[in-house]
């Protein structure tokens, strides 16, 4: 792949959570592929060699770190070595999310709080203390926050999981606004349907459930990709997106732009040429 050089990374250490598989997976190789290295993290008992192994592939270094973002208290101390150890950190992909779907009623104060320590309390501890280091460093660092359609727009059965991605939108705009001034962007990438595990545990009709998901994305072939996703990051962690900061880019194949799937009620389309 040939990298226009606003795009090219080369020289950035990038800092992938959740990169054992999915979407975190995705934006670790393809940010080995513009160039960058890697310090990958994901919660004990996940597998990152095959993610490591891709990137090495790429010819870029990587460095696979075991940790459980839950543990919030660890976070800073957990930075610290990191940047001890490999050097400064340009850009931060707090990607690493939980989902659980449950009614409204039935969600326990367990749940909420493992959803909200992994979906909003870590992305916002690491973002703090890894701006410190950029801050300090003196580099332009570039931290992108994994969101989703959901903070944007509600979905039943996720009430947790939608007022945690609510929660990134507006403390991502927060820190872009703070961190603007010292150079370091802060933005999001808003995910819409995307084929991979993190729904595997729901308990729903899954056929009928993803039929009714492939009419309602406008965009042919439905449901997205983790690599779908990764042109999003590759402009807002690059010089290409030097100027872009506290916005969202939403990956949705067009889902929220379009209401209501009318035009499946309508006579099919005719062309007028
Ligand atoms: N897949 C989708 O359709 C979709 C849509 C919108 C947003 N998102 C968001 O994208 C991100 C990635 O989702 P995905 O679909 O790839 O999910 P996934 O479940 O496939 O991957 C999530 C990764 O995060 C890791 N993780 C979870 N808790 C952790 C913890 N406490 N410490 C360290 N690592 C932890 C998991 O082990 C896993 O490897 C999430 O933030 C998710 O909310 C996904």
């Amino acid at each position: 792949m040939t990298v226009p050089p606003s795009f090219d990374l080369s020289g950035r250490l990038a800092v992938v959570t959740g990169a054992a598989r999915g979407l975190g997976a995705a934006f670790a190789v393809g940010l080995a592929s513009a160039g960058a290295d890697l310090v990958l993290v994901d919660r004990p008992g996940a597998d990152l060699s095959p993610v490591v192994a891709a990137v090495t592939r790429h010819g870029r270094t990587c460095h696979p770190y075991s940790f459980d973002l839950s543990d919030t208290a660890a976070i800073a101390p957990w930075v610290d070595e990191v940047r001890r150890d490999r050097g400064p950190l340009h850009i931060l992909v707090n990607n690493a999310g939980v989902a659980r779907l449950e009614h409204f009623n039935e969600i326990t104060v367990a749940a909420w709080r493992e959803v909200m320590r992994v979906n909003v309390d870590a992305v916002f501890f690491l973002a703090q203390r890894v701006a410190e280091h950029m801050i300090a460093d003196g580099v332009p660092g570039r931290i992108v926050n994994i969101s989703s359609k959901n903070g944007l727009m509600a979905e039943a059965g996720l009430a947790h999981y939608n007022a945690s991605k609510g929660a990134v939108e507006l403390l991502t705009r927060s820190l872009a606004a703070e961190l603007g001034p010292h150079g370091i962007t802060a933005n999001t990438i808003a995910p819409g349907m995307i084929a991979t595990p993190i729904d595997g545990d729901f308990s729903l009709d899954r056929q009928a459930f993803e039929a009714a998901w492939e009419e309602r994305i406008p965009l042919r072939g439905g449901y997205g990709t983790p690599d779908d996703c990764v042109g999003a990051l590759l402009l807002l962690a690059s010089d290409a997106g030097r100027y872009i900061n506290g916005t969202h880019l939403v990956v949705d194949g067009g889902v929220l732009a379009d209401q209501m799937p009318r035009l499946r009620f309508m006579p099919p389309y005719r062309s007028t040429l």
